[in-house]
């Protein structure tokens, strides 16, 4: 009898919707055990207690692979299944996991759950897992034959690759860090900057290191004040429950009971700049930043970025991370906000990460002085739309707070009620069903596309 260890990294422990797919397999498959670990609900006992572990490891040593199921939370798995990937490393604990088949299943609305994923991936890669790729549903999938026959059709493949120990290419090498240290120059000129508030948020701020070092000339690049957040001197509770009881009216069920809410509405809210600034933990920050992040869900999908200039400073081989950057480039997209890049300290040169400090930090001044947001790419226009149509659609009855908001902003851009639009297409659509129009319009249609800029540019 084959089996398979299921890491279950929902924080709804076996209240999780993404569970209920493995629950599926396992009474389509009555031949395979399945042994369950609700690893994100339980991370205070994975933490703490030694017996987790030694029941996790006699698991895994039975067993032929392993299934990590996770909903997606803001571009990553849920902040509890990151600290416990940290702590399977800082216990030295991957050995447990080396050399097995793996694979996820994730329930989402799709919302960048290809970065969660990829992420996913390159972090078993890192415990020297054969990665099968994974199975990322919608949870009304649940409900659909054919999704249902897909469903079964990969977990007889994922066993099918575990019994004929198929080849399996690797994706993401592992991180080359070099370590060296950054001593900073003589400070330029700090930069005025005319009533906008700047606010750096700090991840694991550990005195001595580059990553304090590059915080230090980022803050003093202004004049007057610049917050800073250090996430690990907050009284912080717990990652997001995923309990929802934000949706009506965006109040967390932790209240006022540790920092994140006030720091959100003191610190960040009325920032003009944000800077994440952290040290690379696999292709992101650590669960800490995660979950600083994630705990923003209390405002569920409000832009609450909006016109902020954001950029990041990264400890670390940035280059090779390009993931943690489309996370951030996207999600403040998303958020109507501007994602001005990030700075590394991979050049290994202090002179320079100083020129690449100072210049973010006069540029995101400038930025926020002129109150610039360039166009968005497709990473926040596909974002909105996604989050609009799920809005107004199937969980309006649920994000009430969100579509109440939408409705008051104009979010609801939908193409139907646009009846300039509409009354174009239908005039134009009659029109063209004639051949000769048509002809005609195909040979001219270039210059009927660029006629409107240009009796536009004749107007000035
Ligand atoms: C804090 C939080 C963040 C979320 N972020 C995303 C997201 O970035 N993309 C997405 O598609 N869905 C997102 N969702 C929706 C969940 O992925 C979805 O509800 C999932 O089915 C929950 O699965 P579970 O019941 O197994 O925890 C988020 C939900 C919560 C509570």
């Amino acid at each position: 009898m084959e089996q398979l260890v299921v890491i279950n990294g929902s924080p709804k422990g076996k209240k999780s919707v993404s569970l209920k797919f493995v629950e599926y397999l396992q009474k389509k498959n009555p031949q395979t055990a399945f042994r369950y670990f609700n690893v994100a609900q339980d991370i205070r006992s994975y933490s703490r207690n030694p017996e987790a572990w030694k029941t996790l490891k006699e698991a895994l040593e039975q067993s032929q692979g392993v299934i990590w199921v996770f909903p997606v939370y803001i571009f990553h798995v849920p902040a509890a299944l990151m600290r416990f990937l940290e702590l399977v490393r800082e216990k030295d604990f991957q050995g447990a996991f080396e050399g097995l088949y793996t694979t996820c299943i994730s329930t989402s609305i799709h919302f960048y759950d290809n970065l969660t994923h990829d992420l996913m991936r390159s972090a078993l890669e890192g415990l020297g897992m054969h990665y099968i790729p994974p199975f990322t549903a919608d949870q009304a999938d649940f409900f659909n034959t054919e999704s249902r026959r897909n469903l079964e059709w990969f977990f007889a493949d994922f066993l099918g690759a575990i019994s004929e120990r198929r080849p399996v290419a690797r994706r993401f090498a592992p991180l080359s860090v070099n370590s060296w240290t950054y001593i900073p120059g003589p400070s330029k000129e700090p930069i005025e900057l005319k009533g906008k508030r700047a606010v750096i948020v700090v991840d694991k701020d550990v005195p001595g290191t580059n990553l304090s070092a590059m915080v230090q000339r980022f803050a003093s690049a202004f004049t007057g004040k610049v917050d800073i957040v250090e996430l690990e001197k907050l009284t912080i509770r717990g990652g997001c429950l995923g309990c929802m009881k934000c949706a009506f009216d965006h109040d967390c069920t932790y209240a006022d009971k540790d920092d994140i809410r006030q720091t959100y509405l003191t610190l960040l809210d009325p920032a003009d700049i944000i800077i994440y600034a952290g040290a690379l933990q696999d292709r992101y920050f650590s669960s800490l930043m995660k979950l600083f992040v994630e705990r923003r869900f209390m405002r569920t999908h409000y832009p609450f970025m909006k016109g902020k200039q954001v950029a990041l400073l990264v400890a670390g081989p940035l280059s090779q991370a390009q993931l943690l950057y489309d996370t951030f480039d996207a999600d403040v997209q998303v958020c109507m906000g501007h994602f001005a890049g990030a700075v590394s300290d991979e050049c290994m040169d202090s002179a320079k990460l100083d020129a690449a400090i100072d210049t973010m930090a006069c540029q995101l001044a400038r930025y926020a002085i002129a109150g610039y947001l360039p166009p968005d790419t497709f990473l926040g226009i596909a974002g909105r739309k996604l989050f609009r149509d799920e809005v107004w659609g199937r969980y309006r009855f649920l994000f009430q707070a969100d579509h109440r908001y939408y409705r008051k902003t104009g979010f609801y851009d939908f193409p139907q009620k646009d009846w300039r639009t509409r009354w174009q297409n239908f005039i134009l659509t009659i029109r063209l069903l004639n051949p000769k129009t048509r002809r005609q319009m195909r040979n001219t249609l270039s210059g009927f596309m660029v006629k409107p800029l240009m009796n536009e540019l004749d107007k000035m």
